[in-house]
């Protein structure tokens, strides 16, 4: 049965909700490192330039690594507000040690830590914005423009929705041929998966309104720069005055 109780804070702040989501990282992270590295390569900086990348929601850091990788003079704040995927990433950045910290932080807050500066060379977002309500999209993607400095970017990696049936339907189609199990898979949830699912896409919106309240917070070159079926790369940087 579904509910829209927000049971967000129970999949991330506990044991079991994390080892859950752990146990797939490894099929995870091959699936998506083209993303994340894309995620990286879209920033504007030289190799040799230093500048702080914060990633918020961050887990266990795959988008924070991506940035760390292409830019060795690059530091990382990960931001994040599960005790248990901090531990669990203290071991995936263990040889980023002395680049990155973990900060705790509350999307849902709207209060900033002063350990974020507000000078960042770039914020990124990967699989975690779909957690928060609209309300609170609109609000967090002000708060990161104000976190960023002159011609600074904001990149996102989210899934979406859309309200057109038939685009639905051929998501679905691409994505069953891809994974002939995920049908079978839907209809055999456990409940603990059932309650994954529904804290998955609660706030899940579209493409189109993701793209205004960038525009709205005031990005600039707000653009789709990656898209496969429900998954897509969108960002923007903030003016340079
Ligand atoms: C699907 S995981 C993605 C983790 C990582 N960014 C990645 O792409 O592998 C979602 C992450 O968002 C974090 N998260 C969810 N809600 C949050 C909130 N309100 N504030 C801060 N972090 C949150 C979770 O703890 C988790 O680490």
């Amino acid at each position: 049965m579904s509910t829209n109780i927000d049971n967000n804070a129970a999949m991330w702040q506990t044991d079991a909700g994390v080892q859950s989501f752990i146990s797939k990282q490894e099929a995870r992270e091959a699936k998506r490192r083209a993303q994340w590295m894309l995620m990286a390569e879209l920033l504007p900086f030289g190799e040799d330039e230093s500048f702080t990348v914060l990633d918020i929601g961050a887990g266990t850091g795959p988008a924070a690594r991506a940035v760390l990788e292409l830019f060795p003079r690059a530091n990382a704040i990960l931001a994040d507000f599960s005790t248990q995927m901090m531990d669990e990433g203290a071991k995936s950045m263990a040889r980023f040690a002395d680049r990155y910290r973990y900060v705790t932080f509350d999307m849902n807050s709207g209060v900033w830590p002063d350990s974020i500066p507000s000078d960042l060379g770039a914020v990124v977002t990967s699989q975690c914005v779909h957690h928060i309500s609209d309300l609170r999209k609109q609000q967090l993607f002000l708060e990161i423009y104000d976190h960023l400095q002159p011609g600074g970017w904001y990149v996102n990696f989210d899934p979406i929705n859309t309200e057109d049936a038939l685009v639905e339907a051929a998501w679905q189609r691409a994505n069953e041929r891809q994974d002939p199990d995920a049908a079978e898979k839907e209809r055999n949830r456990t409940p603990e998966e059932q309650a994954r699912y529904e804290n998955h896409v609660r706030y899940m919106i579209p493409l189109a309104p993701q793209i205004d309240l960038l525009t709205q917070a005031g990005f600039e070159a707000v653009d789709v720069y990656w898209k496969e079926l429900d998954h897509v790369i969108v960002g923007g940087r903030r003016p340079l005055r």
